[in-house]
């Protein structure tokens, strides 16, 4: 009975740590058994399917060993679009909204831009950008296999007039010049910071996350060198770390970036530097 195998299944995983057990489990009740919340609550005695229940419970076992969440899901939403996920892609933070809304600000009267999204994961950035500005010419570019393979996906599904292109943004342009924004959600964590984070991050790639020594090798090596790719009075925006804004900022005013500022998410932390070209 539902009612039962809920309660077993909230129990086993809030004991794991779990935090938010319940609304994992309507989650994955809505989408392998196609039970919303509300059914559940008023129909508890609903049975479950065998094939059904061995279904969510061997995903639950995943869950219980660290897998996120989104990855058992297969999908995670990012401005109200939903993306493809899975192992080898960074899920789409909420946080990164804040830099979409910066680049949609800045480009606002800038008819067709031409925009990058550098280290662009599952494309959650460069896509969503397409799809409220349909006139823009967005290049998506990942060095990664596993992750190109998500943001292939999601491009396809949600935008497919972006191009994406594999190749390491520290050594190389890919081809792309004049472009009105470069927009970058890079590594950032400092290696030492890695073995320290939850479970659940630890089990996204670590190229996702690794920003070297002190974090900040991504914005150096991509400031300058993908500065002379940007037209005069174009802009580059990066998400950062929380205690990271000085030191972006500086690099970016070393590098001639007039109008450096910081933009901070909704609690409150530093989460996005840009600066325009002069
Ligand atoms: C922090 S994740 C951000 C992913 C995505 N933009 C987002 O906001 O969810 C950083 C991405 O950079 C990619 N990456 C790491 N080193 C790279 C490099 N040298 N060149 C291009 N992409 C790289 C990783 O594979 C990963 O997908």
């Amino acid at each position: 009975m539902l009612r039962n195998w809920y309660a077993q299944q909230k129990k086993r995983m809030t004991e794991a740590g779990i935090e938010s057990a319940g609304f994992e489990l309507d989650l994955l009740l809505a989408q392998f058994a196609d039970i919303s919340r509300e059914r559940r609550l008023l129909c508890p005695d609903t049975d479950l399917d065998d094939p059904v229940r061995q279904r969510l419970d061997g995903l639950i076992t995943r869950r219980l060993q660290g897998e996120p969440l989104q990855y058992l899901l297969g999908q995670w939403e990012f401005f109200g679009r939903s993306f493809s996920v899975g192992p080898g892609v960074l899920i789409p933070r909420a946080d990164t909204e804040i830099l979409v809304e910066q680049a949609l600000s800045v480009l606002e009267k800038i008819p067709s831009p031409k925009i990058a999204d550098l280290c662009a994961g599952s494309g959650c950035i460069g896509i969503t950008v397409a799809c409220e500005r349909p006139d823009a010419a967005v290049s998506l570019v990942e060095l990664s296999e596993q992750a190109a393979v998500w943001c292939r996906k999601n491009i396809d599904a949600l935008a497919p007039q972006c191009c994406l292109l594999q190749a390491d943004v520290l050594n190389s342009t890919a081809g792309l010049e004049d472009l009105d924004a470069v927009l970058s959600n890079p590594p950032y964590i400092p290696t030492k910071d890695l073995s320290g984070l939850q479970k659940e991050v630890q089990n996204e790639p670590f190229m996702e996350l690794d920003g070297d020594t002190d974090g900040l090798r991504f914005y150096r090596g991509i400031t300058g060198l993908w500065k002379n790719r940007i037209r005069p009075s174009g802009w580059m925006i990066y998400e950062i770390g929380f205690d990271q804004a000085e030191e972006v900022s500086r690099i970016l005013a070393e590098h001639g970036f007039k109008k450096v500022r910081t933009i901070k998410d909704y609690g409150g932390n530093d989460r996005v530097v840009l600066g325009q070209k002069q």
